[in-house]
């Protein structure tokens, strides 16, 4: 299991004379859910996008609104706080479409607290999948939320997304602030087979800026590219890329900026910065020249190893990837010249890779599902997979340790 990095999310200062954006209605395609998690009432936030309460996809759990009102993005002033039942997990449950891919970016924000009662840790489960453990002890510290980000294949009609209550380490119950939903067009990272396994982001990346992140609206998706600043090699693009066409998608904004090697010098960064757990990862590199007219050739090394051999970069821009290159430590990322002005990068991701855990047996799924619709009071962990994973079976049920878990007892 690849070691998954909490990622920064600078809170937002609520400026009070900043005028909203304009409401729009359906900002994404298909299924897509803004939930604003313990929320009364919808909201929308400064970039325009509309927020709803989760109430309609949860059923356990409480609403707790956060102290520190008015410093926060309006959807994490509310959180919601489950119970803590020891190996129960609560989950939300929304329509999707089984052909299409999610992502998902859940995110946390504790606030404040007594050096003696650190928030919860507690598990991130997605249908019958362990993702990884949220530790948002440092980031509170800090007073910053701590995201996470995901991309599942979805295999039902409905994906399940659940807080695990791991009897290993947390005392208290788990809690989430916000939760992101958002379909994918089908040609977004679309060479790594969801069928089997999953993604976590470790980092989205645009090089030689220093301003804000990239977002919707100029990501369809919402995702987030975090500057990347080297001022000595930071350079700006002198016309605009139409990335549409683009493997991936990257928003066309990533491109108005790069980090250039010097002359006759590679250009060596070390990126993701932080420690890889030895593993396989997706990575994928956005590159265009930042002139216009004209092009580019350089080798492109990842420690060491040859990742693309002779990339020929033009104004029009291109991307590259691996869907599973081993990394392990720091990792540094080479630009070595070959021919013209000399190598440049404009954007980058790096995403862990997980198997995924499986399901219950069809056949005993859809018997406890009768069960549970014949119940008057419907135990509130009995959402998401019946068995999965091992250790997070529903109260009350025993399942067996399969491939595809049967359920024992009841
Ligand atoms: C699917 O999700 C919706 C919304 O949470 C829920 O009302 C419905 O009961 C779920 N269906 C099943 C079979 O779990
Ligand atoms: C808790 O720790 C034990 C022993 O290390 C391990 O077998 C078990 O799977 C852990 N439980 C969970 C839910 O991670
Ligand atoms: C959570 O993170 C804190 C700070 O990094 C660390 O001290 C603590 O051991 C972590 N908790 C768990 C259960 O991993
Ligand atoms: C992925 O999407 C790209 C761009 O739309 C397309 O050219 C390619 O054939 C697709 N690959 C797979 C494996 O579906
Ligand atoms: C994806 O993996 C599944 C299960 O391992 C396999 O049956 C399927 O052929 C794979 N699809 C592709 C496009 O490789
Ligand atoms: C690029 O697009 C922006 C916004 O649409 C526009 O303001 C700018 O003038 C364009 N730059 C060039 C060099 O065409
Ligand atoms: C990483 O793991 C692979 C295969 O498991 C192994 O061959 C390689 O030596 C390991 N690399 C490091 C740096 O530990």
């Amino acid at each position: 299991m690849p070691a998954l990095l909490r990622l920064l999310l600078s809170l937002l200062l609520a400026a009070a004379a900043a005028p909203l954006a304009a409401v729009q209605a359906q900002p994404f395609r298909g299924y897509s859910y803004l939930l604003d998690c313990g929320g009364a009432a919808p909201t929308t936030d400064r970039r325009g996008l509309p927020w709803v309460p989760d109430d309609l996809y949860v059923s356990a759990g409480e609403s707790l609104k956060l102290l520190d009102q008015g410093l926060l993005d309006p959807a994490l002033s509310t959180r919601r706080v489950f119970p803590h039942s020891p190996s129960a997990k609560f989950c939300y449950e929304f329509p999707v479409d089984r052909k299409r891919r999610y992502l998902l970016r859940p995110t946390f924000f504790y606030g404040t607290y007594p050096p003696s009662s650190p928030p919860p840790v507690f598990d991130m489960i997605v249908d019958g999948t362990f993702w990884t453990a949220v530790n948002t002890t440092d980031d509170s510290l800090t007073g910053s939320a701590s995201y996470y980000e995901g991309v599942f294949g979805a295999s039902g009609r409905n994906m399940s997304f659940c807080l695990g209550v791991n009897p290993n380490y947390t005392d208290s119950g788990p809690f989430i602030n916000a939760l992101q939903v958002i379909q994918l067009h089908d040609s977004v990272y679309n060479a790594t087979n969801f069928t089997n396994s999953a993604m976590g982001l470790i980092a989205r990346t645009k090089f030689g800026s220093s301003g804000d992140a990239e977002k919707y609206p100029g990501d369809s998706f919402d995702r987030y590219w975090q500057p990347f600043l080297d001022s000595k090699h930071a350079v700006s693009s002198t016309h605009n890329v139409t990335s549409a066409d683009f493997w991936n998608l990257p928003p066309p904004g990533v491109f108005n900026t790069a980090l250039v090697a010097e002359q006759d010098a590679p250009l060596v960064l070390q990126w993701p910065p932080i420690h890889l757990q030895n593993d396989s990862y997706y990575v994928a590199l956005y590159f265009a020249d930042t002139l216009t007219e004209n092009s580019r050739t350089f080798n492109v090394y990842i420690n060491d190893y040859l990742f693309y051999e002779g990339l020929t970069v033009t104004s029009a821009g291109l991307s590259v990837f691996a869907t599973q290159w081993i990394l392990s430590g720091l990792t540094r990322v080479i630009l070595t010249h070959v021919s013209g002005l000399p190598p440049l990068i404009n954007a980058g991701e790096v995403f862990g890779l997980f198997p995924l855990g499986g399901y219950t047996f069809a056949r005993d799924a859809r018997a406890l599902e009768n069960i549970k619709r014949s119940l008057q009071n419907i135990p509130d962990d009995w959402n998401g997979d019946p068995c999965m994973p091992h250790g997070y079976a529903w109260s009350g049920v025993t399942c067996d340790k399969g491939l595809k878990p049967r359920v024992i007892s009841l």
